[in-house]
């Protein structure tokens, strides 16, 4: 879907949003196609590149927060269709942090030997629940996945800190109001978009740049690297200003910072994992580059990891 496509939806233009956010168009799934559906594919690709076989998996974590049912987990439906027999599965709902969630638990769990071979996948079909009356939002967000497998390394790579943080104060910022236990759906309901993504965009803009440059910062001191170790910066997709304002508060060059955003927009908990899975493919990382992911999402929520590739 193309910001044209759009300006025959909503009143906005090409300029504004190409202008405001750095998106040009955004990948839409179409009708029938659920989460679980996208997730498996990239769950197959990563799984192919990592040389591993599916017996192999014994973890799989899915963040979304558009799963395909309130009940099972989308993580239980991909381990089905996937064929993923010695996994246990389950989905974590952090929204754009969800795929950096998921490496956390996942390389912690990895840490404690309990579990070898983790599947960490991000997957939405955010336009289920966007309105498509409100241009304060159906032109910031996609529908994508991504994933990657985490294993046990037999050198000093690997994942060297993840650092997660949320402020629940702060969740009617970006949030669907109607449809949980909290506001279930009445018979009759007439949906006035309540029950799709509400955003107070500007608001969550401040947040944004100010808790993803404080985390990516954190997890480089941390490390006890400065930004000059950083080869890589995978930030979330969600406004190239959001993204470049990071970079100058890095003092990074953006030639250092992966974008994507104009072909998909926001795809929440897919984002960090599709331009993660961009950049390596693209031979942007290097065996032992340092890569920093940073992301930012509904809850609030928000997170950064440090690899060494
Ligand atoms: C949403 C966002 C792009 C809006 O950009 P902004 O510069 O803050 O713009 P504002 O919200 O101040 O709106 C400016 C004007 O543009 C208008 N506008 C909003 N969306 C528009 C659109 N799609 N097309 C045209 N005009 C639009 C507003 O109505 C407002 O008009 P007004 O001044 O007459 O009231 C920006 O705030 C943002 O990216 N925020 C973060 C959102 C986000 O990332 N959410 C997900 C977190 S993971």
């Amino acid at each position: 879907m193309t910001n044209a496509d759009l300006e025959k939806i909503v009143d906005t233009s090409d300029e504004w949003i190409v202008s405001r956010t750095g998106i040009k168009e955004r990948r839409i799934a179409p009708e029938g196609m659920a989460v679980s559906d996208m997730a498996v594919e990239a769950c197959k690709k990563a799984i192919e590149s990592s040389g591993l076989k599916n017996e192999d998996i014994d973890l799989l974590i899915l963040g979304t927060v558009t799963p395909d049912y309130k009940l099972p987990s989308t993580a239980c439906v991909v381990q089905e269709k996937m064929d993923l027999p010695n996994a246990t599965a389950f989905d974590i709902v952090a929204a754009c942090t969800g795929f950096l969630n998921g490496l956390s638990v996942a390389s912690a769990l990895i840490e404690t030997g309990a579990y070898k071979n983790a599947l960490v996948v991000g997957a939405e079909k955010l336009s289920s629940i966007l309105n498509y009356k409100d241009r304060n939002t159906c032109i910031l967000f996609g529908d994508g996945a991504g994933a990657a497998v985490l294993t046990v390394s037999d050198d000093d790579s690997g994942i060297l800190g993840t650092f997660l943080k949320s402020n629940g104060n702060l969740r009617e910022l970006l949030w669907v109001k109607d449809g949980g236990s909290a506001n279930p759906i009445p018979d009759g309901y007439v949906s006035e978009g309540e029950d799709k993504v509400m955003m107070s965009g500007s608001d969550i803009f401040k947040v944004a740049v100010k808790q993803m440059c404080n985390a990516a910062v954190k997890i480089i001191d941390e490390a006890g690297l400065t930004s000059e170790d950083i080869s890589l910066v995978i930030p979330h997709q969600a406004n190239i200003r959001i993204i470049e304002a990071i970079a100058k508060r890095l003092k990074v060059s953006m030639d250092k910072v992966f974008v994507n955003i104009e072909k998909y927009g926001n795809t929440s908990a897919a984002s960090v994992p599709i331009a993660l899975d961009e950049a390596n493919r693209s031979g942007k990382i290097k065996k032992g580059d340092h890569v920093v992911m940073v992301a930012f999402g509904g809850g609030l929520i928000w997170g950064s990891a440090l690899i060494k590739w």
